[in-house]
């Protein structure tokens, strides 16, 4: 079989990429938060500016490791207020933060003399500084009375972020700054350019607006200047709650490597998660859930409320009352009463976004959610149940800005489904009690409905075997398959599958499929990375003998970069070789793209990742990733969208519809599950009671596979109550499979499986399809299992066929055969 190339070898501009930016663009307006704006300070008259900050010039657009993207070019705020006709002041504060940027990095790299330590710097990847405080010589010459300062920060996979100055907290010297900005200049502005929130001490009162831009990809640069110029407007609101500091989040001193303990993670909190916590515990956060301003304002009533089948079907009419056009986000959350079952003081179940609405415009937006998700997780009774009572239902614009609306009584309790315990428990952990509920809601202008606990229909489980994949060209192509064909599938294309060019070949995928069953008809089809687009390499060579080599330190892996000069000599392109180009488009972070709360713009982004998947020959996209937001410090929160698993969940549907509008393209969700700190995370055990783990920490993921099948799973590094989840016959078969009707793929992260890791003869027992990328120890792994009966032969099929059906049915192979 001849080598596909799908990459292009021209670097010119396609139509495909400025569709695609346009799609980035506008993602990155309504991810972009505003936070206060006293006196409407914003937006601002174009003309002179004065920017301060290293994200200014140095915006981090993505966080680094597998979630970065390579993109042809990203705009920076300092870009985007310049483009936007702005005329910055501040010249001299920018090019001094520069050239102390360039001194920190070249002392970081040892200034050429500490020699090869690529080991080090990946552990102790580059901080950039803050730069200097503003001089009143800055404030003098910048000549205008309007300011911006930006500070940014970055993150990454395998890390968590440290409780000090420069991560999660301030440096003097951007405190120093912020304050000399907010008294030296009529409006002041405190921008915030980091994957997750920050503490911001108490500045925010100081100065004259606040925004949280995020990570915005490739466009956010000139999004952000859109939005301060007015010619665009903010509509993005939190997907977090922010606390007002540190000490605020629950055992927050227990999260990660702060109470010395990186091997063992206590989900002490149970479904006190996020405002589910700060609400019912009566802590106010600094910026509530969901809450964002815009220029304008709005009015929100509801008009119509009525149970159909399990639904509740609402219809709100929201009318723009201001004087600027806007989009406001419609939220539903409800209370459910306490019972047998303490409870949350609220949890979200709904949402939508209006269109652009003109001053006096009104639109009604109906939202139906399922009865379902007010329904509480009943261990003893491995049931979800709805506790007789009133479930008052809150519509409003943030958690904290609602309206009782809707108040449902049901008079008995009812099952809503009936399920089996799963992932026992082995540690004892003492959970947090509930101590206060919020105040009394004022019901006299509650919309009244009764619900019959008899009417709830209960859902009940068949937890059987699922079937080997029965359709016909499957079982055509199965039967031609040895046991060491089978194995081959399952244990991906190995280590060398990453730089491999043969066969169905694109530059910078992080694993494919096995090259060796072609001639039985199974193309190899190629996995690359998200989630804030397609993770490939943007410039590559291919020698005249078929070898990949890199082009203008477009490396794999950005740590290749320290390489030594001898070994970077051999890997790097020569002027014969051909060259390959590939220019995908990065969008804003997934915490961004929740905080647009629009499933519609969503499902478009994942339609224009398709795009370039269709181009560049690439089957499975590792995203998107639904892991919840359970601290600030979590090292890949920008990688993950909300603290709340409605939102994550439907967010997440979207993309996933987006990706597999294309017949043959696959999502793959991950990483299932639990995988909610990043220190030692291949080592480390969450310990999850099973009501948090279903209602909180499974949940985004029900939701997703329920409403979009996404045709792939990743499961996650971490153990889950002492099991590696690969092994997890709970979770990847009775819950995955048995509960939620899922019928792809479920692969290991990489590198899951090892000696003192998972196993892989385990994770074929438990339904885990696919080792990725697949090692020679994972192939004797699963024969030593079938050996000695840990997994059967017909568990190997049934993985085998799951993936033999993922490629004959792919885009690629449609294509090529
Ligand atoms: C990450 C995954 C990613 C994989 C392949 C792992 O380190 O945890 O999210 O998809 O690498 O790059």
């Amino acid at each position: 079989m001849k080598r596909i190339i799908s990459a292009a070898e021209s670097d010119a501009v396609t139509k495909r990429e400025l569709e695609n930016r346009e799609v980035a663009y506008r993602s990155a307006l309504e991810g972009i938060v505003l936070l206060k704006n006293s006196g409407d300070a914003l937006p601002l008259e174009v003309g002179k500016i004065a920017l301060y900050g290293a994200g200014v010039p140095m915006t981090v657009k993505g966080g680094t490791g597998s979630g970065e993207v390579n993109e042809r070019h990203a705009v920076t705020i300092l870009e985007g207020m310049e483009k936007a006709g702005f005329e910055i002041t501040t010249r001299k504060w920018i090019s001094d933060f520069e050239a102390d940027c360039n001194r920190a990095y070249e002392e970081w790299l040892g200034g050429g003399k500490s020699g090869f330590d690529i080991i080090n710097h990946m552990a102790n990847p580059f901080l950039a500084p803050v730069g200097r405080v503003i001089s009143d010589e800055d404030i003098v010459s910048s000549g205008c009375d309007t300011a911006i300062y930006v500070v940014s920060r970055q993150a990454g996979e395998g890390a968590d972020k440290k409780l000090s100055k420069g991560e999660f907290n301030l440096e003097k010297a951007e405190i120093e700054s912020i304050t000399k900005m907010a008294k030296s200049y009529k409006k002041s502005i405190l921008v915030i350019n980091s994957g997750s929130y920050m503490d911001i001490g108490e500045l925010d009162d100081m100065v004259s607006a606040v925004i949280y831009y995020c990570q915005q990809g490739m466009e956010g640069g000139s999004a952000f200047a859109d939005i301060i110029s007015g010619k665009a407007y903010p509509s993005g609101r939190l997907s977090d709650t922010w606390a007002r500091r540190y000490s605020d989040v629950p055992y927050g001193m227990e999260y990660s490597y702060l109470n010395g303990n990186t091997l063992q993670e206590f989900y002490r909190e149970g479904i006190y998660v996020g405002y589910r916590y700060y609400d019912t515990f009566g802590i106010t956060p600094r910026y509530h859930f969901g809450y964002g301003l815009s220029y304008t304002s709005f009015d929100m009533t509801t008009i119509g409320a009525e149970i159909t089948g399990d639904e509740l079907a609402l219809e709100v009419q929201v009318k723009n009352t201001g004087e600027k056009r806007g989009r406001e986000v419609v939220q539903v959350y409800v209370s459910p009463p306490d019972g047998e079952l303490k409870k949350e003081y609220q949890r979200l179940v709904g949402f939508a976004k209006t269109g652009e609405l003109a001053p006096c415009e009104r639109q009604n937006v109906k939202i139906n959610f399922s009865l379902g998700y007010m329904a509480s997780y009943s261990e003893k009774d491995a049931a979800f149940i709805l506790e007789r009572g009133d479930y008052i239902v809150r519509v409003g614009a943030s958690s904290v800005d609602t309206k009782a609306s809707v108040v449902i009584s049901l008079d008995e309790n009812a099952v809503v489904s009936k399920l089996r315990n799963i992932c026992p428990l082995r540690e004892s952990m003492v959970m947090t009690a509930p101590a206060v509920r919020g105040n009394a809601d004022d019901l006299s202008d509650a919309i009244r409905l009764v619900l019959r606990g008899a009417d709830v229909a209960t859902e009940s489980v068949q937890y059987k075997t699922p079937e080997i994949c029965g359709e016909e060209q499957v079982e055509r192509i199965m039967a031609t398959l040895s046991k060491r064909d089978m194995i081959e599938l399952c244990v991906g294309s190995g280590l060398l599958g990453m730089i491999s060019t043969k066969l169905n070949y694109a530059p910078g995928t992080v694993g494919r499929t096995t090259v060796k069953l072609h001639k039985k008809g199974l193309i190899n089809v190629n996995l690359a990375d998200g989630p804030a687009g397609l993770r490939l390499l943007k410039v590559s060579a291919l020698t005249k003998k078929g070898r990949l080599r890199f082009k203008d330190g477009n490396y794999m892996i950005g740590a290749m970069a320290y390489l030594p000069p001898f070994i970077k000599k051999r890997v790097e392109a020569k002027k014969k070789d051909r060259l390959l180009y590939q220019f995908t488009t990065s969008f804003p972070v997934e915490t961004a793209l929740a905080q647009s709360w629009n499933t519609g713009l969503c499902e478009e982004v994942g339609r224009a990742i398709s795009r370039e998947m269709e181009e560049y020959s690439i089957t499975y996209w590792l995203a998107p990733a639904l892991n919840i937001h359970k601290n600030p410090l979590c090292g890949r929160n920008f990688e993950y969208l909300s603290e709340d698993p409605v939102l994550t969940g439907k967010i997440a549907a979207a993309l996933t519809r987006g990706i597999q509008a294309v017949d043959g393209l696959y999502a793959t969700v991950k990483h299932f599950a639990c995988n909610n700190a990043e220190d030692n995370r291949n080592l480390s055990d969450s310990i999850v009671g099973e009501r948090a783990l279903r209602e909180i920490y499974l949940r985004g993921f029900e939701i997703c596979v329920r409403e979009s099948n996404p045709k792939a799973l990743m499961t996650s590094y971490n153990k889950l109550n002492g099991i590696y989840t690969p092994e997890s016959h709970d979770l990847c078969t009775s819950v995955l499979r048995n509960e939620w009707g899922f019928d792809g793929v479920v692969m290991t992260d990489w590198f899951s499986t090892k000696a003192n890791l998972a196993d892989a003869g385990k994770a074929i027992h438990a339904g885990n399809d696919l080792l990725m990328p697949g090692t020679s120890s994972d192939r004797r792994s699963i024969k030593k299992a079938l050996k000695n009966g840990t997994a059967t032969y017909d568990e190997l099929k049934r993985c085998a066929a799951n993936i033999v059906r993922s490629i004959i049915f792919s885009e690629a192979s449609k294509k090529n055969s």
